[in-house]
């Protein structure tokens, strides 16, 4: 299961910093949780060790994205697959798109109107 593989195919993204808005950005790390698990300054900790069962760390992010695309890591995090096709286990990317529709005020007065 662990193991699977999934198709990966990322659309085309590439960050500048001088059009993003980085306070924004940072305001969104902050609401979507990255720093409760990939640490305050998001060099990555260990979540759980429990010891013949699984251990989980959130891996330093300022290392991980020397290593990727910007585009690859949009869309790892939108996914929770890896450009290789593997799984980000423990990865909320699920619940991040859930708040996605959750935050968005429209998607409330469409609930309330439905
Ligand atoms: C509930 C804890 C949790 C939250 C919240 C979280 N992450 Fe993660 N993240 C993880 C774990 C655990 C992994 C490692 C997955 C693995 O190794 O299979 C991971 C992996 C990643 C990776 C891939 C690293 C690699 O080398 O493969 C990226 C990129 C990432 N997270 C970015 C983010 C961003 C950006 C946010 C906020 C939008 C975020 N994460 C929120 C737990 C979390």
């Amino acid at each position: 299961m662990l193991a699977r593989r999934y198709a990966f195919a990322p659309p085309a993204l590439a960050a500048n910093p001088a059009e993003a808005d980085v306070s924004s950005g940072a305001k969104l790390v902050q609401l979507f949780g990255c720093k409760d698990c990939h640490g305050a300054s998001l060099r990555g900790q260990l979540l759980y060790d429990i010891p013949m069962v699984a251990r989980l760390s959130a891996p330093n992010l300022t290392l991980v994205a020397k290593t990727y695309s910007d585009q690859q890591i949009a869309e790892m995090v939108r996914s929770g697959v890896r450009a290789d096709g593997t799984e980000l286990v423990g990865m909320p990317s699920q619940a991040l798109l859930i708040r996605q529709y959750v935050g968005n005020s429209q998607t409330w007065k469409d609930i309330v109107s439905g």
